[in-house]
């Protein structure tokens, strides 16, 4: 009776978007409800691979691909019949295209594709970082274009000026590694399980301060740099030799490694605010989580800070769906079933 009861209710909801993320060590999957023409998220599935890379000190592209073979229709089929979904009410796939790992891509648009085309379902390709950039929207309907948006993650590391769906203009770039990269790398040194960038965070919070000094590197230009920075970062450690393991000398290190790379970003988002004169900053990515980043953002005068939910800070599908359903709304996706997509392992969002 409560079967038929919810699919009943369900048959009214004529009009869902499946999402779908694969692009690096997260799948996720995750389901919207188009019909009151706002996308509304019913539900989402993320799995981790973080235990299984662990092992290698790194994200091994060969095993993440695996991985998504295998947690896609698991995670699908939880997701839909825990909320009592049939595939005859998606209106839309919407996979992540790139940017991302090559394998990773081709796993959710392959598993996307053959849904799509076993069932006759639209099928769009969805940029990962856009997915990123409109995340804070999502979780915060307050939030409106134009905005700054700071994407920091474990492979981005870009400012944007959100004109609009689809329409981003780039700010700011990394001409090497990305934030997170450079969390980890540093979390890395001070032998810091991977991912070390959130646990290096909460090492450094522990202390107010640091006697460690780190450059501050790339100030005349609007570009990000961090190589710099780990080269410096590996040589205040090796200096310290055995001492750099004491617990004292290893908080201050990290207190050192986070406030550098948070004034990196700091300084930029002020740059970025002087340039186009906008004050509405949005933060997303997995470094977004950082508390630091969050104080140093919050503490800025006339500033309006969004986030999105620490969960969606990280990789998830709610973003890819968010975002593709944005441009369905919109009328600026075309929906024709069958699709079928290339992976772009490089994919800069200024080109959509
Ligand atoms: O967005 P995300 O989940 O995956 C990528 O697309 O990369 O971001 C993961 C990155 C990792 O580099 C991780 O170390 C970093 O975000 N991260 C943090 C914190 N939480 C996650 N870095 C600094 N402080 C944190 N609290
Ligand atoms: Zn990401």
């Amino acid at each position: 009776m409560a079967e038929e009861l919810a699919q009943k209710e369900n048959e009214a909801v004529v009009s869902c978007l499946l999402a779908i993320e694969t692009s690096c060590d997260e799948t996720g999957v995750a389901v919207f409800d188009l019909s009151s023409g706002a996308p509304e998220l019913i539900a989402e599935e993320i799995s981790s691979q973080i235990e299984l890379h662990k092992l290698y000190g790194g994200v091994v592209p060969e095993l993440a691909s695996r991985e998504h073979l295998k947690a896609l229709p698991l995670l699908t089929n939880k997701l839909m019949s825990d909320h009592s979904l049939a595939l005859t009410q998606l209106r839309a796939i919407a996979v992540t295209q790139g940017p991302g790992l090559k394998g990773c891509l081709l796993m959710g648009i392959g598993f996307a594709q053959g849904l799509s085309l076993a069932h006759g379902i639209p099928l769009l390709g969805v940029n990962h970082v856009e997915g990123h950039a409109l995340s804070a929207q999502m979780d915060n309907r307050a939030l409106q274009p134009p905005y700054l948006v700071l994407i920091v993650s474990g492979g981005h590391t870009e400012i944007h000026l959100v004109h609009g769906v689809g329409r981003y203009e780039l700010v700011a770039r990394t001409i090497d590694d990305a934030a997170g990269e450079a969390f980890d790398k540093s979390a890395n040194l001070l032998q810091f399980e991977y991912p070390g960038g959130p646990k290096l965070a909460a090492l450094a919070d522990t202390v107010s301060a640091s006697r460690f000094a780190l450059p501050r590197v790339m100030r005349e230009s609007a570009g990000f740099s961090f190589s710099g920075l780990k080269t410096a970062i590996a040589l205040r450690i090796r200096e310290q030799g055995k001492e750099a393991e004491t617990p004292a000398v290893r908080a201050e290190l990290a207190h050192a490694i986070q406030a550098a790379i948070v004034d990196a970003l700091v300084f930029k988002i002020k740059h970025a605010i002087s340039v186009t004169g906008v004050r509405t900053i949005a933060i997303c990515g997995g470094v977004a989580a950082n508390r630091a980043l969050r104080a140093e953002l919050n503490a800025m005068p006339g500033v309006d800070l969004y986030a999105p939910t620490v969960e969606h800070c990280m990789d998830n599908a709610a973003m890819i769906g968010y975002a593709g359903a944005l441009r369905i709304l919109a009328g600026a996706a075309t929906l024709a079933a069958p699709a079928v997509l290339d992976p772009r392992a490089r994919w800069p969002i200024e080109e959509l």
